[in-house]
């Protein structure tokens, strides 16, 4: 889980570009024909994507499981009045009201291990969703996690920041461990160790596409991640979008 992690993340992450991401979640709402007002956005993370959505005056509730993420988010959100942060799980979240869109990117879906858990996540989505709501969502593919990145080991030489990422893949469960270890600096000679293990769960593009189904989702869309295109054996990210109507 994040734990310390999380406070080098946006650092890590700074490859990202979450306003194009942005870009590109709003090119589906107008190819959807969607203006949504009420959006939820589910394991928002430190929130970098929340910043842009609440930015353009959308109505957003976000949450994120870790408090540890969730305490670098309300930093960069705190400004935004527009912006509702809370501490939910995805598989079990409540939220007293609906929802014009429900949104969640980065592959935080992978992070949700089992099945089940994976259909009560998708049908309390389908809960929290208005009639002509749009749910959008990235995971890492299969082959990514199977044969890009499990058993792989990368590192990672910053000047402050010296990190590990070591896979294991698990082939009977599907799951790829990440096994993360950083050394940090605050003043470039001193440095801090710390581990954690992360989870993602591989899924095959039929299983997603029959669980948002069993939801109740009549109309599901996949595309590569970032274009409009149907995904390819060697694509990475994987976009879905699922209407109700
Ligand atoms: C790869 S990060 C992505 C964060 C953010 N969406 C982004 O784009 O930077 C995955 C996130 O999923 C969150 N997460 C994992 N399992 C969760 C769950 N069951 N409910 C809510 N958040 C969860 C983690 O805490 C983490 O913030």
């Amino acid at each position: 889980m994040y734990d310390n992690f999380a406070y080098l993340y946006d650092e890590l992450m700074n490859d990202f570009d979450y306003e194009q991401w942005f870009e590109y979640i709003k090119e589906i709402f107008h190819k959807y024909n969607k203006n949504p007002v009420d959006i939820l956005e589910m394991a928002c993370g430190t929130g970098s994507l929340s910043y842009y959505i609440g930015k353009e005056g959308y109505k957003l509730t976000c949450f994120d499981l870790s408090e540890e993420m969730l305490s670098i988010a309300y930093e960069k959100l705190k400004r935004l009045k527009n912006v509702k942060i809370l501490r939910q799980d995805m598989t079990r979240f409540t939220i007293n009201k609906k929802f014009d869109s429900v949104i969640s990117i980065c592959d935080s879906i992978n992070y949700i291990l089992d099945r089940e858990d994976l259909l009560k996540t998708f049908t309390n989505v389908y809960n929290h969703l208005n009639d002509d709501g749009i749910f959008i969502f990235d995971m890492n593919s299969y082959y990514k996690l199977k044969e890009v990145i499990g058993n792989n080991v990368f590192v990672e030489d910053r000047d402050n920041i010296y990190y590990t990422w070591q896979n294991n893949y698990d082939d009977v469960k599907d799951i790829c461990e990440f096994y993360l270890t950083f050394f940090y600096s605050e003043d470039g000679e001193n440095f801090i160790r710390f581990d954690e293990k992360h989870l993602e769960k591989a899924y095959k593009n039929e299983e997603i596409i029959s669980l948002l189904k069993e939801a109740g989702f009549p109309n599901i869309e996949v595309y590569d991640g970032f274009s409009f295109n149907s995904p390819g054996k060697k694509s990475e990210r994987i976009n879905y979008v699922a209407t109700k109507i």
